[in-house]
């Protein structure tokens, strides 16, 4: 994977979303917002942090709304632009960088999340490419604190050591059943080399508490494995499968990424996101504090 960067990402969003319906019943949860922005654009931004230029939706036919938002809004940026609301024009115009295009792949039956990373092959081809579970929200500051996102974090490393790398994060031991659980091989402070990868151990049988969350850098080998790969936990054909085939090729590292990761895929971490993003937003940080303070008081 040297003297290359990461150009394509794959941002899995046809799940069910069952956790957040009934308003998951028309939108995907990746559009559930955190403050003013949904959750997609947060996992976009992320990934253009990360230097990359072509962005594959792999969606449902139900939900059209993701494409609606990264599309233009003729009338809304007509009527922004006569009524010279420049500040809020600019907001609807900046959900993409102009050298960013966006590529849409139907997922045509959920059938898990290794699944739907295959239905992106045709785009993606044969190079390396990042994905995102724009659920899972990894706040870092990005570019706008001068630090870089988890998916730019974890590129720099797979294409330095020429290796897949999957983002992970400890858990308590009793949620093990939630996660694909690595056993890996400590290389330097933050990566580590992965023996095995095991989805969903209950916690007496997990070889550890390090559990992979929502990033990505994986090589385009991936996609063939993924082809063999049968339905496993679940009864879904899990990508955590793929990345055990692919160990027996070439080094995938577990990544364990400088940055906050809020779990946006349950009621709790999306309201804890929420939140963050309050007590860390310049108008209404002092208002939420001290709503947060008159609850703790009465
Ligand atoms: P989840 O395991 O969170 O499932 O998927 P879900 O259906 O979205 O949500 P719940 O559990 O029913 O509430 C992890 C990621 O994989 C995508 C989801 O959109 C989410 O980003 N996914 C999952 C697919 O795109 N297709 C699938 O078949 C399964």
């Amino acid at each position: 994977m040297s003297n290359a960067r990461l150009r394509k990402v794959v941002f899995p969003v046809a799940g069910l979303g069952t956790r957040f319906l009934p308003a998951t019943k028309v939108v995907a949860k990746e559009m559930l917002p955190v403050l003013d922005r949904p959750l997609i654009q947060y996992a976009v931004d992320e990934a253009v942090d990360a230097g990359a230029d072509t962005l594959i939706f792999v969606t449902n036919r139900y939900k059209h709304a993701i494409a609606d938002y990264f599309d233009k809004a003729y009338e809304l940026e007509s009527k922004l632009a006569k009524s010279g609301k420049d500040e809020l024009l600019a907001l609807v115009q900046g959900t993409l960088p102009r050298n960013v295009r966006c590529v849409f792949v139907t997922q045509p039956e959920a059938l898990g999340l290794g699944h739907a990373v295959l239905c992106a092959k045709p785009v993606v081809g044969d190079e390396p490419f990042g994905v995102v579970l724009a659920d899972d929200l990894i706040w870092n500051g990005h570019s706008a604190a001068g630090r870089p996102g988890a998916l730019r974090q974890m590129s720099e490393v797979a294409f330095r050591e020429d290796a897949g790398v999957v983002a992970v994060e400890e858990v308590p031991r009793e949620d093990t059943g939630k996660y694909g659980i690595v056993d890996a091989e400590s290389i330097s402070e933050r990566a580590a080399r992965i023996r095995l990868v095991v989805e969903k151990p209950k916690p007496e049988v997990a070889p550890s508490n390090l559990a992979i969350v929502g990033r990505y850098v994986l090589p385009g080998r991936i996609f063939s494995l993924l082809e063999r790969t049968k339905p496993g936990a679940g009864g879904e054909i899990q990508l955590t499968d793929a990345i055990e085939d692919l160990l027996h090729e070439k080094p995938v590292l577990a990544y364990r990424f400088e940055g906050t990761r809020f779990d946006c895929g349950n009621k709790l971490g999306l309201v804890k996101a929420t939140l963050h993003m309050a007590l860390n937003d310049a108008q209404i940080a002092s208002d939420t504090r001290a709503y947060l303070d008159s609850m703790n008081n009465s």
